[in-house]
């Protein structure tokens, strides 16, 4: 088990591309095909526009998001058989600012050290990490890059809970960046290990929508103390509004929403999530975008010798050798990818699903930079 210097930087790195760096290389935003952020590929639904267009911008928003929890709590009955109540949903601004509403509620520098801890399964989204450090937590992380296909050994993680009882564990599924997706059983001994030293496991499911075979994770609420967080931002292409929910315990759904600052998830965002879930075979037409463009561009990768790990989620990890140079050549031809140096893997890109046109694109310059 690896215990996280706090020498680190406060704030972790993010995919997305930057203005600013896009202004030392003289390129414009609009010259730029992103593949460095993962999110659904065929755009916002349709309705959204047309919904944006209506809001009244002078009327705060819903600072409860009542419509929005509805519209949710319906939305996960066609597609669970587990009934969700909007008292057990929490919507935020992005999924992100609930990751930060769990480390002020489970974390605290003012707690004692043995109380103020927190468990990350690695390499992972650097966001829990960045949280957990605001909170002056001791952060211990089971990491799964030296092990086969990046998969975690999680008697061992179990086993680490178990000793040093940590108040939050992170585990995204599938992962950022690997892809790893754990089954119903994997999943549910970590729940076991949280359940029996008092935390709280966070299952991050921000890529779940894209899942060929998803398994039905709501189940594991009423197995011990678990909280969801899923992504709208992804699901949907709504990346500029930022959305996101959660999904617990009414309890501690009522502990995060006591921390969360009124008004945080605005009129705009809340308008375009209930126009997204009113399209209810969107995220079928995104998972089939999916597929097919992943299809196409690990065959083609794999083409050109690189090696390209299977990946359950919306993106691909691309081992080229050398992440720094590669991202570098690429995005000075208008295409940005993330360099997963900081994740630890130095040797490998991440490459977000496009559309098929995009991914033929960028595996045209990747057969250039290969030869
Ligand atoms: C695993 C994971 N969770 C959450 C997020 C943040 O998503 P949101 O836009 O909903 O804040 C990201 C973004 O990259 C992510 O990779």
């Amino acid at each position: 088990m690896d215990k996280l210097e706090n020498s680190q930087p406060l704030r972790p790195t993010h995919g997305g591309v930057k203005p600013a760096e896009l202004r030392a290389l003289g390129l414009k935003p609009e010259d730029v095909l992103d593949f460095s952020a993962s999110v659904s590929p065929i755009g916002p639904p349709e309705g959204v526009r047309e919904a944006l267009s209506q809001v009244d911008l002078a009327a705060y928003p819903d600072p409860q998001c009542l419509l929005l929890r509805e519209a949710i709590s319906n939305h996960l009955s066609r597609v669970s058989s587990e009934p969700v109540g909007t008292e057990k949903i929490l919507v935020g601004n992005g999924s992100t600012e609930i990751i930060h509403l769990l480390a002020r509620a489970y974390l605290s520098p003012s707690r004692p050290r043995s109380d103020n801890t927190a468990f990350i399964l690695t390499p992972t989204y650097g966001e829990y990490e960045g949280a957990c450090r605001l909170m002056g937590s001791t952060i211990s992380c089971l990491d799964g890059l030296d092990r086969p296909g990046f998969r975690w050994d999680l008697e061992l993680a179990a086993r680490s809970i178990a000793q040093e009882k940590p108040s939050l564990i992170f585990l995204c599924n599938p992962n950022n960046p690997t892809g790893v997706f754990l089954n119903h059983d994997e999943v549910s001994l970590l729940v076991q290990a949280a359940d029996v030293t008092g935390g709280l496991l966070v299952l991050d499911e921000a890529y779940l929508s894209f899942v060929e075979e998803p398994w039905d994770s709501l189940s594991l609420l009423r197995q011990g103390p678990v909280i969801l967080v899923r992504s709208m931002t992804k699901d949907y292409g709504l990346t500029a509004l930022r959305l996101g929910y959660s999904v617990a315990s009414e309890e501690v759904t009522q502990r995060l929403g006591t921390l969360q600052p009124d008004w945080s998830v605005n009129g705009l965002s809340q308008a375009a999530g209930l126009a997204a879930l009113a399209d209810t075979g969107y995220l079928d037409r995104a998972r089939q975008a999916v597929n097919e463009s992943k299809n196409f561009l690990s065959a083609r990768l794999a083409d050109l010798g690189l090696f390209v790990p299977p990946s359950a989620a919306n993106f691909l990890l691309v081992k080229v050798g050398d992440a720094t140079g590669w991202s570098d050549k690429l995005i000075r031809k208008g295409l940005a990818v993330r360099d997963c140096t900081s994740f630890g893997l130095p040797k490998y890109i991440r490459v977000g699903i496009r559309p098929l046109a995009d991914c033929q694109r960028l595996a045209e310059a990747m057969a250039g930079l290969a030869d």
